[in-house]
């Protein structure tokens, strides 16, 4: 996608290198947000937009596609108290990054957002809260014996100074407005509606007779006074801004592409929501729309302006920001998300992710991914998968249940169909991936892999762990000399060692 022109915001000179000297811009912090935001100095960001996900810190597995919820109010409300808890210390940490002139948008629903605007009240003050957003996200749909819900909340709070950014928004007038209001068009088309130009009193030369084009002499209505002065009536005349009625009364023209719209108001229902069709779809099912991320930044930042995303998913903010000129700083604690919206800044806003580039202001860099074995223990079983799949160039499986003992598959290059093929032949040819964030693999996990390679009849599979016992590895060779079949057990320390991750990041 192009750059987007900033369209608003002063037009400071947009700036090669860093735009503050308090921190750093550009960046994606792979890690907890509460442990990541400590780091920055006070007061250092222009605008925060989060976007959490509801219950996060119970269910990790709910990030990648959370069903509609079928819970007792019971539970519900403990997981509503979780979250509130788990939210309150890192809007703490928010609200002390904001700088006082900054604005602070909260995306969140129904399940807590009552709950979440009383905790930004107390956290960020009652007095700084400025608009409740309501954004229609999806179409209408029935919702079994209760009405369709459709719409997510954004909340709008500024940073606590008596001035805050802001760049008013407008949005086109309907067609039934421009038809009522805009019903005269000039000789190429243009619509426009018209004002009076008589005042009560303006004071100067305003009490003369007025000649219109065809000779007549006109006199504003009876106890008023032209607006303006005989010299700026001609000038306006010249200028073509006057349009007689009948009677030869001159009326002012506003014309309607002059005009910059309806200011914009808190219900949003002209965005759509990322749905499968969508071209800038990414497949992560939480991914809001750029459109509704480059508004939030276009009235509430200027170009230059640091914005900052602490739960920033694939990326939709930062692309924003690179959109629209501004800086920013991402921050994520899911390595797979680190990866998907790395990729999405080198692709679609072909920004390089280079050390050196970045140092002298060009590319951007992503900090803290776990490279470690150590780290690489400790991060949740889901994204362990996730990152050996990725690691090997393979396709993670979607379903997290009923996997069917594949975690993800390798659709190997050499398998790319001959001409005469049907292009999607090659989709036949695949190695099936195993993951187990163990540290050492025994002969019951090969022996289950084995049955899924028989059952799947693949020639070739791979199986990541840390380690494998002597077992395991015995079992392999007997199976390769039954069946012709192999297996490669690859441990974490292989890959990193190879920097294979890396290099398919
Ligand atoms: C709803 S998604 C955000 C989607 C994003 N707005 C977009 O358009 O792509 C929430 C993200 O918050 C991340 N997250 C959850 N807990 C976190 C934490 N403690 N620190 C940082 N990120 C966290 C998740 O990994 C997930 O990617």
């Amino acid at each position: 996608m192009a750059k987007k022109k900033a369209a608003s915001g002063s037009k400071k000179a947009v700036q090669v290198g860093r735009p503050s000297a308090l921190v750093d811009t550009r960046v994606i912090y792979c890690g907890d947000n509460l442990d990541q935001l400590k780091r920055l100095p006070d007061e250092c960001v222009d605008l925060i937009y989060i976007d959490p996900p509801f219950n996060s810190n119970r269910d990790y597995e709910v990030f990648w596609g959370e069903t509609r919820e079928k819970r007792s109010f019971a539970d519900r409300h403990a997981s509503t108290q979780a979250y509130i808890e788990f939210m309150r210390p890192r809007c703490v940490e928010l609200h002390r990054v904001l700088k006082k002139t900054g604005s602070f948008y909260y995306h969140c629903d129904w399940h807590a957002s009552h709950y979440v605007k009383v905790m930004l009240d107390q956290i960020l003050g009652e007095n700084n809260f400025q608009n409740e957003i309501v954004w229609k996200r999806s179409s209408a749909h029935s919702d079994s014996k209760r009405y369709g819900a459709n719409h997510d909340t954004i909340f709008f709070y500024t940073g606590g100074g008596s001035k805050w950014v802001w760049n008013e928004q407008f949005t086109p007038y309907s067609q039934e407005y421009t038809e009522q209001n805009y019903r005269y068009k000039d000789a190429k088309g243009r619509r426009f509606r018209v004002s009076d130009m008589t005042a009560n009193k303006p004071g100067g030369d305003v009490s003369y007779d007025w000649t219109t084009p065809d000779g007549r002499k006109v006199k504003p209505y009876k106890g008023r006074y032209w607006a303006y002065s005989k010299e700026k009536m001609k000038q306006m005349d010249e200028a073509g801004q006057i349009y007689y009625r009948t009677t030869g009364m001159p009326m002012l023209k506003h014309y309607l592409d002059e005009m910059p719209g309806v200011a914009l108001q808190t219900f949003w229902d002209d965005i759509k929501p990322v749905i499968s069709g969508s071209k800038e779809r990414l497949g992560y099912p939480t991914q809001k729309p750029l459109a509704l991320l480059e508004r939030i930044l276009e009235a509430s930042s200027n170009v230059n302006d640091i914005v900052l995303d602490a739960f920033c998913g694939c990326g939709t903010a930062l692309v924003a920001a690179e959109n629209l000129d501004r800086q920013w700083i991402g921050i994520d604690v899911s390595p797979t998300a680190c990866r998907v919206m790395a990729k999405r800044l080198r692709d679609v806003c072909k920004l390089p992710e280079d050390e050196k580039l970045w140092r002298i202001g060009r590319g951007f860099v992503v900090r803290d991914l776990p490279w470690t074995e150590k780290q690489l223990r400790k991060i949740p079983p889901f994204e362990f998968e996730n990152w050996a799949v990725i690691a090997l160039g393979g396709i993670p499986n979607k379903a997290q249940v009923g996997d069917m003992g594949i975690d993800g598959r390798i659709f190997p290059v050499s398998a790319t169909p001959k001409k005469k093929e049907g292009h999607l032949a090659f989709m036949d040819d695949w190695y099936p991936i195993q993951v187990k964030q163990k540290d050492k693999v025994g002969r019951p996990d090969i022996d289950s892999f084995e049955a899924v390679m028989m059952r799947e009849d693949r020639t070739k599979g791979f199986f990541v762990s840390f380690d494998y016992s002597a077992d395991a590895m015995t079992e392999i060779d007997a199976f390769f000399r039954k069946t012709g079949k192999s297996i490669i057990a690859l441990t974490v320390k292989d890959i990193l060692e190879e920097q294979i991750a890396y290099k398919l990041a």
